[in-house]
Parts: structure tokens; sequence; C-alpha cells
């Protein structure tokens, strides 16, 4: 009998995920709930055909090299900027991520940090809790209307015509969009999207909701020269990546009142946040969590390890990045 391959998971995960892959394979697991350090990782790699990331796990040439028996990481996430496909493809590594099992989950959860944005919720619960509800005022927290409104959508891949769906049948949006490339005219039509330039998103958005890669291109897309063309009423939401937005030029204009307020669920350096976001009031943050329920959750680990078996074991992955 030929022994099974070895793979590891390098996060706690669903156990019955756990016990699926050990129908196929030697399973090292993380079974403690913290991350392991970059130099833990590569020591448990080491004799492992495949690992089970879940995002946080940088896999670049160094790694690649100091792992010569790797051949395969799936990655529980749609996003793989984690992942150097480049020095994958080199070193014969396949990656593969987890799309399409989250995308109406994800635009579920843009659109509750959107309306949650407007409407300032998080921000009048604290004041509530604070005890500090001690009569009617025609202004308390009045926010921004959403319903009617011009929803701004920067990166159109599936999560993005999500949103846009949910805003313009949903709530009567008027939807604009920018992106790498345009979208056909079905899809357009099927969003009641138009395509427009950046700078004219920037500045006719009444809700502007982030939900493109993060590439070196997209670093700091929204710094404080974007920013300043952003009307004085806009919301920024963000459920892309950290890094895409200049928090620290963001925390500025929002202390200056120079937009609304924004919804963050993704941070530069996260989980640290930049202390200055956790100062303002007008801004909704949340940890990473826009693909978060249950059952999405167990979906996209599932796709991960049926990459991994589909790989490792059939010689066929599911959702392949880079030709390994
Ligand atoms: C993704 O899948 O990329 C989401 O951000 C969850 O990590």
């Amino acid at each position: 009998m030929t022994a099974k391959p070895s793979v590891l998971v390098a996060r706690a995960i669903f156990p019955e995920v756990i016990a699926h892959l050990e129908q196929h394979f030697e399973v090292t697991h993380n079974q403690a709930d913290e991350a392991w350090s970059r130099e833990q990782l590569i020591a448990r790699l080491q004799g492992k055909q495949g690992v089970f990331t879940t995002g946080g796990e940088r896999i670049d040439a160094e790694l690649l090299a100091a792992c010569p028996e790797l051949r395969i990481c799936a990655n529980m996430a749609v996003g793989f900027n984690n992942f150097d496909l480049k020095a994958m493809t080199a070193a014969g590594v396949l990656g593969t991520n987890a799309p399409d099992v989250l995308t109406e989950t994800t635009a579920d959860f843009g659109f509750a940090l959107l309306m949650a944005t407007a409407r300032r919720v998080t921000e009048s619960e604290h004041f509530l809790r604070a005890g500090r509800w001690g009569k009617w005022s025609y202004d308390l927290f009045a926010g921004q209307d959403v319903h009617g409104s011009t929803l701004g959508i920067l990166g159109m891949g599936r999560i993005g015509q999500g949103i846009a769906r949910r805003g313009a049948h949903g709530f009567g949006m008027k939807v604009i969009y920018h992106n790498r490339s345009r979208l056909t005219p079905e899809l357009e039509s099927a969003c009641k999207a138009r395509y427009v330039g950046k700078e004219e998103l920037l500045r006719e958005a009444d809700h502007l909701v982030l939900v493109l890669p993060y590439t070196p291109q997209s670093h700091h897309a929204i710094g404080a020269a974007e920013i300043a063309l952003m009307k004085p009423t806009a919301t920024l939401v963000n459920i892309a990546r950290g890094g895409i937005v200049d928090d620290a030029a963001l925390a500025q204009a929002l202390r200056e009142r120079r937009i609304a307020a924004a919804g963050l669920d993704v941070f530069e350096g996260e989980p640290k946040v930049h202390p200055e976001l956790l100062t303002v009031p007008n801004v909704v943050l949340t940890p990473h969590i826009a693909s978060a329920t249950v059952p999405t959750r167990r979906a996209m680990a599932q796709l991960a390890a049926d990459n991994l078996v589909g790989f490792l074991v059939n010689g066929k992955p599911l959702t392949p990045l880079n030709p390994e």
C-alpha cells in the first residue's frame, strides 16, 4: 500500500473538514487557536506535500525554497494576496483559492456595513449603552439615505456585482462602478450598473464600496488625494483588503469630517488597527468577518480541502490559480 500524502492545516478549522482530509492524507493540524510563526510554519511544513492556508500565511520564494516537497497551497479565501504566485509557479507549486461559495454572503455583509455606516447604527448604540439618551432631538444620529442614492463600486468582480444587484434592485440606487475591465453589456444590465472613470466614481458616489483585490497596483488606491474628491456627505466601505485604503489618511479625513463616515472590515496590518481609527466616532469597525456565516465558512473550508484532495489524490484541483 502506498503511503498517504501528508498535508498541514495551518489554523484551527471545522473538525468535520479535518475528518474529511484524514480519509485521504496524513494530517497535521493546528489545534490551538493561534497562528504559527513563520519559522514554526516552515518547520511543520517539512515533508508535507500540501498546506491548507487561511489567508494570513505568506507563501513566497523563501518559504518555498525551505519546503521542497510542497506541491499545493490551498487557501480558504477568495483573496490570495498572501501567495506570491510567480514564485509558486517558478517552484512548481500550485495555488488554489475559494471563489464563488462566499460571494452572496460577502455581498450581504458589504450591504450590512454600508447600512450601518450610513445610518450610524453602531455609533448610536454606543451612545445608548453609555446611558446618554436623555431626550428627543431633531438631528439625533441623523445619517445619510441609502435608498435612491448613488452607489459607487470600485472592483466589479463577483462580490461587487452582488452588491450592485442589492443596491439597484433592493434599494433603488443608481449604481456606478470602476474596474480594470468593463463588464459585458449583459452583466451591466443585470446589475443596472454604469461604468465610469475612477475620478467620476469618487466624485459622484454617495456610498463607495471597495471590493477590489489587493495588489501592488491597488496599494493605497484610496488615500488623501482620492478622499479629497469625495462628497463631504459620502460614506466609504472597505470589505476588500487592508492596504487598499491609507488608514492614516482615512482616520484624519473622518476626524475632520471631510467625508461623513466609513465602514471597515479590513485593515492595514490587521489584526492591528490604526489607533486613530479606534478613536474617531464616525467609523464602523468589524474584524474581517464579511464571509463569516457558518454555512459559508464551512463551504470555503470544504472547497480548500477538496482542492487538496482533487490535486494530490485525483490530479485535478477545482479552483487552480496558476499552472503548477
Ligand atoms: C476572502 O475570502 O478573501 C475573505 O476576505 C475572507 O478571508
